[in-house]
């Protein structure tokens, strides 16, 4: 990430030192922490291999308390951290930028229970997201969101990303159906929303403030969802197509890692009014024509949430490419009055474009509840709003 980011600092944040590892040692055991240098590496790489920290431990608790001891005591000594699920979020968020304290829901893992007759899934924020639909099919139900991803991902980072994914368009965002959630503060309290009812307007809603914070507000730990029940029927569209082969969703779903194996990828996530969808694909087409070196341009998404994923690839990361792209599709965004993120999040990469989609008194507020909720800045530093906290620790 240095390398690619030069202009980056170091927060002034503490150092690990081994005296830290045995006190992480004392209150997981062993076995829930990883110092091994190359078991962490691929816990400080992201899924598009595109940027990389230098962290060198990984915990993973197991229960919603030992995360509040953690972070209790990375906050009382300044220890930056970088919460991680299924690490296969699209915009660097999920990975340290330098020596940040991985803390993992993979061991996180326990479906709590589950009620037939509403519909509601309680579990552990480490619950991977295709377990969860396995979980569910025996029942007669399904989740309210599906993504290539579903392998690998945690609810919990879904709901961290408030993920839109296949679903979306019928059983709307992960606002809509997270009824209730856990998480913990950066100070290690936890914050015990975990309301499974479908009406509840006791006072502000605070889970609202964590579905899609991308870890930079706390940790969440548990996830209430509710969950429809499998399809009776389904409208069926006929769609005509050349061939066979054309037939719609392992295509679709492989796009990302085709575009991967095409090189290095430069990845946009936008929303955009329907009138003016695919605009931005010609436009970015003509603007880079005679730009050296890019190999594709291209447009996909899901169009019925008017979200577009433009993406654009190189053989290797080449920074003349990224200057040409950034700020020129985040204005031509803002000019369409469009969102600079629909579904993945702001992460490493987009933060200090935030101001293309967000007036300055929302940025302000942004801004208060991050300095109210983590003091310290010790949450998944250096992204999401990073750049606009000029007083927290940076530099
Ligand atoms: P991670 O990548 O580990 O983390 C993502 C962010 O959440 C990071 O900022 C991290 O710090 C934070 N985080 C993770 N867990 C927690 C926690 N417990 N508490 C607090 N913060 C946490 N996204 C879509 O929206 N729609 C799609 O259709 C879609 N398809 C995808 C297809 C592929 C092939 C891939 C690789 C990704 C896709 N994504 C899609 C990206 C999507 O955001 C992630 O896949 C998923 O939601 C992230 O979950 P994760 O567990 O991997 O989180
Ligand atoms: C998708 O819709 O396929 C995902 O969001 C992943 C991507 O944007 O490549
Ligand atoms: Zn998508």
């Amino acid at each position: 990430t240095k390398d690619k980011f030069p202009n980056i600092k170091r927060g002034n944040y503490s150092v690990l030192k081994d005296g830290d590892i045995q006190y992480f040692e004392k209150i997981l055991g062993k076995n829930q922490i990883i110092t091994d240098a190359d078991e962490v590496k691929s816990y400080n790489s992201d899924w598009l291999n595109s940027v990389c920290g230098y962290s060198s431990i990984v915990l993973k608790p197991k229960t919603t308390e030992e995360v509040s001891v953690i972070l209790k005591y990375c906050n009382d000594r300044k220890l930056a951290v970088c919460p991680q699920g299924g690490n296969t979020g699209l915009v660097g968020g999920s990975v340290p930028v330098f020596d940040e304290v991985i803390i993992s829901s993979t061991s996180m893992n326990k479906i709590l229970s589950f009620d037939s007759l509403t519909g509601v899934l309680v579990c552990q924020s480490g619950c991977i997201l295709e377990s969860l639909m396995n979980f569910l099919k025996e029942k007669g139900f399904i989740m309210p969101l599906d993504l290539g991803a579903k392998g690998s991902c945690h609810i919990g980072g879904n709901v961290s990303t408030n993920a839109g994914g296949l679903r979306l368009i019928k059983y709307g965002s992960l606002h809509n159906t997270v009824l209730g959630l856990q998480a913990v503060l950066a100070n290690g309290d936890i914050i015990d929303s975990m309301n499974t009812l479908k009406k509840d307007n006791t006072g502000y809603h605070l889970k609202h403030l964590f579905i899609g914070s991308e870890g930079t507000l706390g940790f969440i730990t548990k996830v209430a969802i509710q969950c429809p029940p499998f399809p009776n029927a389904l409208n069926l569209a006929l769609l005509s197509i050349k061939s066979y082969d054309d037939v719609l969703w392992s295509i679709r779903e492989n796009i990302t890692n085709a575009l991967l194996k095409d090189g290095y990828s430069y990845k946009y996530d936008i929303s955009l009014s329907l009138q003016v969808f695919y605009q931005i694909v010609i436009d970015l087409r003509k603007h880079l024509k005679n730009v050296a070196d890019v190999k594709t341009v291209c447009g996909y998404g899901h169009i019925g949430d008017g979200n577009l994923h433009v993406n654009l690839t190189s053989a290797k990361f080449n920074e003349n490419i990224l200057n040409c792209i950034e700020p020129y599709i985040f204005e031509r965004v803002s000019e369409f009055r469009g969102s600079i993120s629909a579904e993945h999040g702001i992460g490493f990469f987009k933060n200090k474009y935030i101001k293309y989609s967000k007036t300055e008194n929302e940025i302000n507020i942004m801004k208060s509840l991050k300095s109210l909720m983590d003091p310290n800045g010790i949450m998944n530093p250096y992204k999401t709003i990073w750049n606009l906290r000029d007083n927290l620790a940076e530099g």
